[in-house]
């Protein structure tokens, strides 16, 4: 996929790995119309990208919300009707099930599924104007290995993932594509204390943003449909497809961690050798 000239609509332009991949697509000279909620962070992402052969357009809309929708189509049909929509924003949640909020499980499934897919629908005419055009999500290792701690999260990227995937299927006869990009752990304000805390103790590896970022633009020019980063992240994905009674084992194993980072002052057995796959968004 040529990304020089190309025209993105970017939501989660405000984030860690949004930021950061808004800025490596300008730096190869894509018009990005920048998609978040705090008007001070898409200001200074703005700032970085004058100097830049790209184009940073900037625009406060909530995804969650039908005038939030309607403004990013306006916005983008007045930019001049986008070859490339990606979905960087998504809320997380780390906790047992047990414990978990109503309200926070609807607007994790609002923000993380159910805003992608409106969203993709309201676009779908724009990106059909080219003859080549893209839907990408960005995902998480959780939405193909579901993790304890994480029920609500991999639920919602897990659906993600099937949307993607049968958006790309009903789509296989167009000249549009859906594809799944998943990074692993990144060093943004996405985790928690108690997740880096967990990660830590589990021994997993994390990229930066800036590394997430050039992968996803890797990805992207390649053109894959599905890309899992990192190793061991994608042998635990195969081995979750394929031997999911191994994985549920390895987790076991790290569900002593899991429980006491989640949930601090309950007691629980001290950490077990941990060999297991680790835990990361
Ligand atoms: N960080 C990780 O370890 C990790 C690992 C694998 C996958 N991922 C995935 O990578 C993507 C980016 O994550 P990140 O680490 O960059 O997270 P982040 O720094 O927390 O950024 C999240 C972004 O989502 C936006 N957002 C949330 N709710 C929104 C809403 N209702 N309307 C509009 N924008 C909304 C935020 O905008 P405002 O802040 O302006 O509200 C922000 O730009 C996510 O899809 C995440 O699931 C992250």
């Amino acid at each position: 996929m040529k990304l020089a000239g190309s025209r993105i609509v970017l939501t989660g332009a405000s984030g860690g790995i949004g930021s950061a991949l808004a800025l490596a697509l300008c730096a190869e000279g894509a018009q990005v119309l920048a998609i978040g909620r705090r008007a001070g962070a898409l200001a200074e992402l703005q700032s970085h990208c004058t100097r830049l052969p790209g184009r940073l357009l900037p625009l406060i809309a909530d995804i969650t919300r039908d005038d939030g929708r309607a403004r990013i189509v306006a916005a983008a049909r007045e930019a001049g009707a986008p070859n490339l929509l990606i979905h960087a924003a998504a809320l997380g949640d780390f906790g047992l099930f047990e414990d978990s909020d109503g309200a926070r499980r609807e607007a994790m499934l609002q923000t993380n599924l159910l805003a992608p897919m409106a969203l993709t629908q309201a676009l779908l005419p724009q990106l059909r104007s080219h003859a080549e055009a893209a839907v990408v999500a960005i995902g998480s290792t959780f939405g193909s290995l579901a993790y304890p701690g994480f029920a609500t999260y991999s639920a919602s990227k897990f659906a993600l993932r099937g949307f993607i995937e049968a958006l790309g299927r009903e789509q296989a006869d167009t000249g549009l594509r859906a594809l799944w990009i998943a990074p692993r752990a990144t060093d943004t304000a996405f985790n928690s204390a108690a997740v880096n805390a967990l990660n830590r103790e589990l021994g997993t590896r994390t990229d930066s943003a800036d590394d997430a970022a050039r992968q996803i633009l890797a990805a992207l020019r390649g053109g894959a449909r599905r890309r899992q980063f990192g190793f061991p992240e994608k042998l635990f994905v195969w081995l979750n497809g394929a031997f999911p009674a191994l994985v549920d084992r390895g987790l076991r194993q790290a569900l002593p961690s899991v429980r006491r980072h989640a949930r601090p002052a309950a007691p629980v057995p001290p950490p077990a050798s941990l060999t297991t796959t680790g835990a990361h968004p």
